[in-house]
């Protein structure tokens, strides 16, 4: 039988291999999302990776420690997704545009496909504040959240992996731009009255549309912010007739024109 000191040796060693090995896995991951988006590939392939993982798991479905491959390779998975994330959103993104506008929706999606971690700056002011944004709106008035909403915009910070979602009428103030500017990419999504009414209608968490749930008084709101929108963003994404898929696949492929991934390739 092996002494102690051998088998501590061939642990090291074996983890030596897997660093090795990891580290080769992890970069082809950087490579191929590259790859993709350079060549207007869809980044989130859903089918094919299900495809993947079943043939993956077809390899070791009989063995004894089945479970363990299962949850290593689940990690594996959630880093790779992270590192598509570093590659393609090197800065923090943060999402501005009307109410309805997909800001949201777009936030959740990209928190679970890339593990990105999501600030709302309206979630952040109710969990602050303890009662919804009519109840904030209606008590202390508009004036109030919206310092509530300057103190939550200044705290946003910088770095990666974040996606900011923004309340529609944040950027109408200079220091919350000024902030939104220094924390990431400034995306901007947009769709038409008509569209907006029909997301928004059913709810009554908006305020500033509360008894006033048409499309004109939608348009002139919407008017009077338009050029704002358009002065503060990085890059637009016209969201009308859009699924949420497709605009995050239109967000991905905007980003990757102007040019900003990043790699931390470490193969040589
Ligand atoms: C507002 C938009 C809302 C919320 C508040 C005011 C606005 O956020 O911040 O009701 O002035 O446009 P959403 O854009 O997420 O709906």
């Amino acid at each position: 039988m092996n002494s102690y000191d051998d088998i501590m040796k061939n642990i090291e060693a074996c983890d030596d291999k897997i660093i090795e090995v990891l580290n080769e896995r992890l970069a082809y991951t950087e490579e191929i999302t590259k790859y993709k988006a350079e060549h207007h590939m869809p980044i989130l392939r859903h089918e094919e990776e299900v495809r993947q993982l079943k043939n993956l798991a077809g390899k070791y479905s009989n063995h004894p420690y089945k479970e363990e491959f299962e949850e290593i390779f689940r990690s594996i998975s959630v880093s790779s997704r992270k590192i598509q994330a570093e590659v393609l959103f090197p800065k923090n993104i943060v999402l501005i545009g009307f109410m309805g506008a997909g800001k949201s929706s777009l936030a959740s999606y990209l928190s679970e496909n890339f593990y990105m971690r999501t600030v709302e700056t309206d979630r952040e002011i109710v969990q602050r504040e303890g009662i919804s944004i009519p109840e904030i709106f209606e008590l202390y008035g508009e004036e109030y959240f919206r310092e509530k909403e300057t103190e939550v915009i200044r705290e946003l910070g910088t770095g990666s992996r974040k996606v900011i979602s923004v309340g529609g009428g944040a950027v109408m103030r200079d220091e919350n731009v000024k902030h939104m500017k220094a924390s990431g990419v400034i995306v901007l999504l947009t769709a038409t009255p008509k569209a907006i009414l029909d997301r928004v209608k059913g709810s009554t968490e908006r305020p500033l549309l509360n008894g006033k749930m048409n499309e004109d008084y939608i348009a002139t709101l919407m008017k009077k912010r338009s050029a704002r929108y358009e002065e503060v963003a990085d890059l637009t994404i016209d969201t009308t007739d859009k699924t949420i898929p497709d605009v995050c696949e239109a967000v991905i492929s905007k980003i990757t024109a102007s040019g900003s991934q990043t790699t931390k390739t470490v193969l040589s």
